[in-house]
């Protein structure tokens, strides 16, 4: 079959993101938004007259039915990333659907095989792989210029940065965790993208509840619903050890809220055999001519993939390997679930 030279998207969910979903679509020249799907009208109404999006439906599954749509996008609430993605698979979309994959690994290998079976692009909206401090701190793995690189330590934590205590954000059953399932997941992404290892083996993890349930450490993520009673029962902080089958660890740590010196920090830290690496800003750490060394390194500029949804419509042109792979986010899926699980029992949980 010849392939497509452009592409119709139909985006689900006008909150926060999925604005951003519709923007960074339109950025490419052979993609359209041709249609959306919210559940609030207004909200709905509202995002598509600000994009143009001819069509807009309350029902997502209308635009399953459609032959002319060829890309659903995911930005809706956790709980639903997986039974959509799902849905949309089975009805022959290419699928981008926003961090976490799913809420457990179970679902999230359901879709990976069943994107794998129909042929089709299923991809996780990662972002922060997508920095050029990221890309080209991978290049200089890749290269060999940091050795062996045996360990890292990888975290996003705020001080203050719960989104809107109280909405689904903070409730188990419709985001499935907190902190761990929000930003640690794009801290322990970017590690091991940067790492290029996916083969996790064991987890040892705590995850905490301290300040949330109290009405404190809220973000800037929207508006807070604590005044409405609704409840928050999830991680504000979580700590894991990860071991690798090639011997690596990793050190993740996550928190919306925590009492840190820094507001917010997200980097990432590579300890090889001949350097060490962090970022942001993007350093090097080696023994000189003259002693230990810390060396700014430029990053690329013009870099192809800046964009996921650009990045994703390159690869259904053919003209870009997909940078996010599924059987990736997977691997990240089953570490996150492994953090839940041995918080609960107290004990490190083994990943096959
Ligand atoms: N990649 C990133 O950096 C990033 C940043 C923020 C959020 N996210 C992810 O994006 C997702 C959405 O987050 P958000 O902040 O936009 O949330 P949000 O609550 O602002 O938006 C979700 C939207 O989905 C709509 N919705 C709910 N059920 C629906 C259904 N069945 N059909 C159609 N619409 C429905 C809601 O009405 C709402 O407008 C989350 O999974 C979050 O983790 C990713």
């Amino acid at each position: 079959m010849p392939r497509k030279s452009s592409f119709n998207v139909a985006v689900i969910g006008a909150g926060a993101i999925g604005h951003d979903h519709i923007r960074s679509f339109q950025q490419h020249p052979a993609a359209r938004v041709t249609a959306l799907a919210e559940v609030s009208p207004e909200r709905g109404r509202e995002a598509a007259d600000a994009y143009n999006i001819p069509e807009l439906v309350t029902d997502y599954r209308v635009l399953l039915k459609r032959a002319d749509i060829d890309v659903i996008s995911i930005a809706l609430p956790n709980y639903l990333h997986a039974s959509v993605a799902l849905d949309a698979l089975k009805a022959g979309k290419h699928v981008m659907v926003d961090k976490p994959m799913a809420t457990n690994a179970r679902d999230a290998a359901k879709l990976v095989a069943t994107a794998k079976q129909k042929k089709l692009l299923l991809m996780v909206g990662q972002n922060a792989r997508f920095t050029p401090e990221v890309q080209t701190a991978r290049e200089l793995v890749t290269q060999g210029v940091l050795g062996e690189v045996y360990h890292a330590k990888t975290a996003w934590t705020r001080r203050s940065g719960i989104p809107r205590i109280g909405s689904w954000f903070t409730q188990t059953k419709f985001a499935g965790g907190g902190c761990t399932y929000d930003i640690g997941v794009h801290a322990l992404d970017r590690c091991l993208f940067l790492l290029g290892d996916f083969e996790p083996v064991a987890v040892s993890g705590q995850t905490f509840s301290k300040f949330g349930h109290r009405g404190l450490g809220e973000g800037q993520w929207g508006k807070s619903e604590i005044a409405a009673g609704k409840p928050f029962d999830v991680d504000d902080l979580s700590v894991a050890l990860i071991k690798f089958k090639s011997g690596r660890t990793v050190l993740l740590e996550a928190s919306w809220a925590a009492h840190q010196s820094q507001a917010d920090y997200n980097g990432t830290q590579l300890f090889g055999t001949e350097a060490g690496l962090s970022l942001p800003p993007l350093q090097l750490f080696r023994p000189g001519k003259n002693g230990y060394v810390t060396e700014s390194v430029n990053v690329a500029t013009n870099l192809a993939n800046a964009n996921r949804m650009v990045h994703f419509i390159d690869c259904l042109l053919g003209n870009a390997k997909p940078y996010v792979q599924p059987e990736q986010s997977l691997a990240v899926q089953k570490i996150l679930d492994g953090i839940y699980l041995s918080a609960k029992t107290g004990k490190e949980v083994r990943i096959k």
